[in-house]
């Protein structure tokens, strides 16, 4: 491409560097491929690089043909070596941004990203923000790092200002993806655009606008990285809600379940959440406090986020007493029973147990002197986490001799592949966190919701 415009972002067959291989990073990648461009996908794991190389898939809903198809065209591939970087039109950055020990923002990946772009930037190259971050990180990390290399993108109250130096654009646009969603992928869910100044802001519209049905162009990155953080919290505060008027509803003989599926039946102003064992998932129990840490910045207490959390992450230990009653009532202990844990995964029908209640219901039904087994079809054997060690547990098998040797089966995660029938008819205990067991018609009065 000649000299690198605002408009010259809405044209076909720009190179494009995906930063980042991963839930996020791989169908956008995929996704620009299809329309038209030139993608690279650059990540530090040689093995995730490798397998890409190969048109092989790591991620259980994006099948290998999409990749192999487009590794064969050319149209993507694959890298380690970020010198390839001076060569994009385009960078999007997707890496991780998770919490450190003490429950604060991890920026490292974001600002290692940065570092390795900075010595390779381009005038007129445009670098997009695509990580969960709270508002400030765009202008107050990422751009510092990048003019080290010596280009510079003016605030919007700067612009104008005569420069000596060459320019390059820079954004925020917050990812929505939905890993598993059938209904809404990349290419139907509107994209929130917000740039470092209004040239770069338009940029980054023109360049979406050629991937999703609708782009929302925003007045500043903060603003972009705002809007991100208020959906998450919105779920997280809403699932802390029901999650408390579930434990209530239990003192009150009332059946949650029914509660909120006759409220969701209001056609305006009401929007269904459900209760679970737990929060779970890379983004809803994170993100909110990446806004609150920020907040302290300003003399600032989010107690909605505080207050959610306290709920939410009391669940599993409200689970692990209604397994202990339940145990009770059979004349059994939770010390010395056997418990089957249904489900790993955070969410029902995906492979990722990142943040995953069930990992905390484990240790705690451990710690109690249960003995624990669990199956999950997405998760054959466990692995060493940086919380949990359960790298020797394999899978049990699901058939009626193994689910009857329990003394009681615990329904973590509702993948759909269950049958909850089976499980309920040969189990001699079922504690179901989910209300995945609604639709078995013979309970044999073995199944307890929680
Ligand atoms: N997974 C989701 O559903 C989801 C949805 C919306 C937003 N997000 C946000 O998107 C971001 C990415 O999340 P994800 O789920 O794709 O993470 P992920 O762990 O699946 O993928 C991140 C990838 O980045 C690579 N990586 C790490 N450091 C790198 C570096 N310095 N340079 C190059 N590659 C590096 C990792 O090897 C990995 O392949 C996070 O900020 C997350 O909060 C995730």
């Amino acid at each position: 491409m000649a000299a690198r415009t605002p408009e010259s972002f809405s044209q076909k067959g720009l190179k494009i560097g995906i930063i980042g291989c991963g839930y996020v990073g791989l169908p956008l990648a995929l996704r620009f491929a299809e329309t038209g461009h030139h993608v690279w996908g650059f990540d530090t794991d040689p093995a995730k690089v490798e397998k890409l190389n190969r048109g092989e898939s790591y991620i259980k809903h994006i099948s290998a043909e999409q990749i192999a198809k487009h590794v064969h065209a050319r149209s993507f591939s694959a890298t380690t070596d970020f010198a390839k970087l001076r060569d994009m039109d385009a960078v999007l950055i997707c890496v991780p941004t998770p919490l450190d020990e003490r429950r604060e923002p991890d920026l490292s990946y974001v600002e290692d990203t940065a570092r390795s772009i900075a010595p390779h930037l381009q005038a007129d190259q445009l670098i997009i923000l695509e990580s969960t971050t709270y508002p400030g990180t765009t202008e107050e990390l990422v751009l510092p790092i990048l003019e080290k290399g010596g280009l510079r993108c003016p605030l919007e109250s700067e612009h104008g200002a005569k420069s000596s130096t060459g320019q390059f654009f820079l954004a925020f646009s917050p990812e929505r993806e939905d890993p598993g969603n059938k209904h809404f992928g990349l290419a139907q869910i509107p994209k929130v655009v917000g740039g470092v100044n209004s040239a770069s802001g338009k940029a980054a519209a023109n360049l979406y606008g050629q991937v999703v049905a609708k782009v929302v162009p925003v007045s500043s990155t903060r603003a972009a990285e705002m809007a991100k953080l208020l959906e998450n919290i919105f779920r997280c505060v809403n699932i802390a809600l029901v999650n408390e008027l579930k434990l209530l509803c239990q003192r009150m003989g009332v059946d949650v379940w029914e509660v909120i599926d006759s409220a969701a039946t209001k056609p305006f102003g009401f929007m269904p959440f459900y209760p679970g064992p737990g929060l779970g998932g890379h983004c809803i129990p994170v993100d909110p406090y990446y806004l609150s840490w920020k907040a302290r910045e300003y003399d600032f207490a989010t107690r909605f986020i505080e207050l959610a959390g306290e709920i939410n992450t009391s669940m599993p230990y409200h689970v692990v007493d209604a397994v202990t009653r339940a145990l009770n009532e059979q004349r059994k202990s939770l010390k010395g029973s056997r418990i089957l844990v249904l489900g790993v995964a955070y969410k029902k029908d995906i492979d990722d147990l990142r943040e995953s209640p069930s990992l905390k219901l484990m240790q705690l039904l451990q710690e109690g002197g249960a003995l624990v087994e669990y199956n999950d079809p997405y998760f054959p054997a466990l692995h060493k986490m940086r919380h949990y060690d359960y790298s020797k547990m394999k899978s049990v098998p699901l058939d009626l001799a193994t689910l009857a040797s329990f003394d009681c089966v615990l329904v973590a995660t509702d993948h759909s592949s269950y049958d909850y029938d089976m499980i309920v008819a040969s189990s001699k205990l079922v504690v179901d966190t989910r209300n995945a067991t609604r639709r078995v018609s013979k309970h044999h009065g073995k199944v307890v919701h929680c």
